[in-house]
């Protein structure tokens, strides 16, 4: 079953010019959003937004102060002042939360599943919106999400909206998150799963769509190599002479 649809209007909206390059690379969880996003990053050499990640943070600090999730204005406060560094350094990013390693913490499947809750609260959206914004930084960014291409960089010159089977992205997942030691049932997973997308595509704020003005890829079939190949070769027609740059000077 699938939940979102497309989006009625483009998603091209006001926001201060900026003219640094952003891939908006938006869809369902395990869709391959992130691994691309990574990888496509990593070969251009741009930076990377894991949105996903902030929505996490976000949850995670509400449970560890046992904050309520309903708690609206509350959730809100703690996305205004969350004190988070993504530590880049080396090939395996580190996530600090209030100096504390939340790297693996934050990825357990209940963590995603309250991250969905506080997302769709729109003063958290709207308090980490500029936070968001100011990760576009020359070279360029790959931005990873729901509504990257929708709301956060609605210039951006590239929007891909990734897509897969659920049955295949609960799949991803149960393979993901076994590598990381951490043990779920597959089925447990295939249903939190659909209960995220149809949360995530039915909340009134930011909901989870398909720009009209995006390149919509299936990679239920198809290998990461092959997706990071395709994103590369669209970013190539769409800045010949930056990307053509950048790859004959490696
Ligand atoms: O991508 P990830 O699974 O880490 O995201 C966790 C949750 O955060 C998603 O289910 C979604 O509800 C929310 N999210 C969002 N907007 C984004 C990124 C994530 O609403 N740009």
């Amino acid at each position: 079953m699938q939940y979102w649809h497309e989006h009625s209007g483009d998603c091209r909206g006001e926001e201060p010019v900026n003219t640094v390059p952003v891939i908006a690379i938006d869809g369902p969880g395990g869709s391959g959003k992130g691994t691309i996003s990574k990888e496509v990053a990593r070969r251009l050499g741009w930076h990377l937004l894991d949105s996903g990640a902030l929505y996490r943070l976000v949850a995670f600090q509400a449970q560890q102060r046992g904050v309520d999730l309903d708690d609206e204005p509350a959730v809100a406060a703690l996305a205004e002042r969350l004190d988070v560094r993504f530590d880049t350094a080396t090939s395996e990013e580190r996530i600090w939360l209030e100096g504390v390693d939340v790297t693996t913490a934050i990825r357990a499947e209940a963590c995603g599943v309250a991250a969905s809750k506080v997302a769709a609260i729109s003063g958290v959206r709207t308090a980490l919106t500029a936070r968001q914004r100011s990760f576009r930084q020359p070279p360029g960014l790959v931005a990873d999400g729901r509504d990257m291409a929708s709301v956060i960089f609605p210039d951006a010159g590239l929007k891909i909206f990734l897509t897969a089977s659920v049955e295949e992205r609960a799949n991803r997942r149960y393979k993901q998150l076994n590598g990381k030691g951490i043990s779920v049932s597959l089925r447990a997973l295939r249903e939190d799963m659909a209960d995220r997308d149809k949360r995530d595509s039915e909340r009134p704020v930011a909901p989870l769509r398909a720009c009209s003005d995006a390149r919509v890829l299936d990679t239920t079939d198809l290998s990461i190599e092959e997706v990071v190949s395709t994103v590369l070769g669209w970013a190539l027609d769409t800045w010949p002479q930056v990307i053509g740059q950048q790859q004959g000077s490696e």
